[in-house]
């Protein structure tokens, strides 16, 4: 029996206009969660949204917003996107000096805590904190751009990080290049969440597209 593989559209590709219609519309379409991707342009070289956007999406829909940071410092801002609706909000490991002490910060505002890591970051920058972590964000690009391609050298990386998790109940997430192409690469490395932006809004047809991805993991799965 195959383990489930859950699939979270980044609404970073979706139209910024329209976009309680967007949240609603990959809800309907049969998303498990919903991504959402915070740019500082000091972290990385672009610019989204704060938790303003997070407060207004909320109503939009009741899947689990899981809101990546990419932002430094994170920790000031934390709150906010704890107010704003949030359930996992996710930091990157290179994002501040107190990596430990974000987690906790997340984890007492009654959030899932997550820590994302670059591609060139080894996972040995997470070994020490796993015990509060619900859930692994492994980078498969560079950060701050959806569109690009994902980068083969992770499935090792992604390989190593379902070892260190063990029987822990910690979700291994991808992001980046996810396509049907290369989410089998991914899930049959051990990823279980795959974050996709460009491959489910690339045209109107997001049920569509969330299901070829989700297949083609699932038949990778072990
Ligand atoms: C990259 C973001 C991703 C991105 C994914 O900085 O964290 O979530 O939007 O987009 P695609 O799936 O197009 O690579
Ligand atoms: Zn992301």
């Amino acid at each position: 029996m195959p383990h489930k593989v859950l699939i979270a559209p980044s609404i970073l590709s979706a139209d910024f206009a329209r976009l309680g219609e967007e949240i609603r519309a990959i809800d309907a379409a049969g998303c498990d969660w919903v991504h959402v991707d915070v740019m500082d342009g000091h972290f990385v070289p672009n610019i989204s949204i704060g938790p303003g956007v997070v407060a207004a999406i909320r109503p939009h829909t009741r899947r689990v917003l899981d809101v990546h940071l990419m932002i430094a410092p994170a920790d000031p801002y934390i709150e906010a996107f704890a107010k704003a609706g949030s359930d996992i909000i996710t930091v990157h490991a290179e994002a501040g000096p107190h990596l430990d002490r974000s987690l906790q910060l997340i984890r007492s505002l009654g959030k899932k805590a997550g820590v994302s890591l670059n591609p060139s970051t080894p996972e040995s920058a997470i070994e020490h904190v796993v015990d509060r972590l619900d859930l692994i964000l492994v980078m498969t690009v560079n950060p701050g751009f959806g569109g690009q391609a994902f980068i083969p050298a992770m499935q090792d990386k992604i390989r190593r990080i379902r070892t260190m998790i063990g029987t822990r109940s910690i979700h291994l997430e991808v992001d980046g290049g996810i396509t049907p192409q290369t989410a089998p690469l991914a899930a049959a490395a051990g990823a279980d969440v795959l974050v996709a932006g460009s491959a489910v809004f690339k045209d109107k047809h997001y049920a569509g597209n969330i299901s070829a991805i989700r297949t083609a993991a699932t038949g990778a799965r072990s």
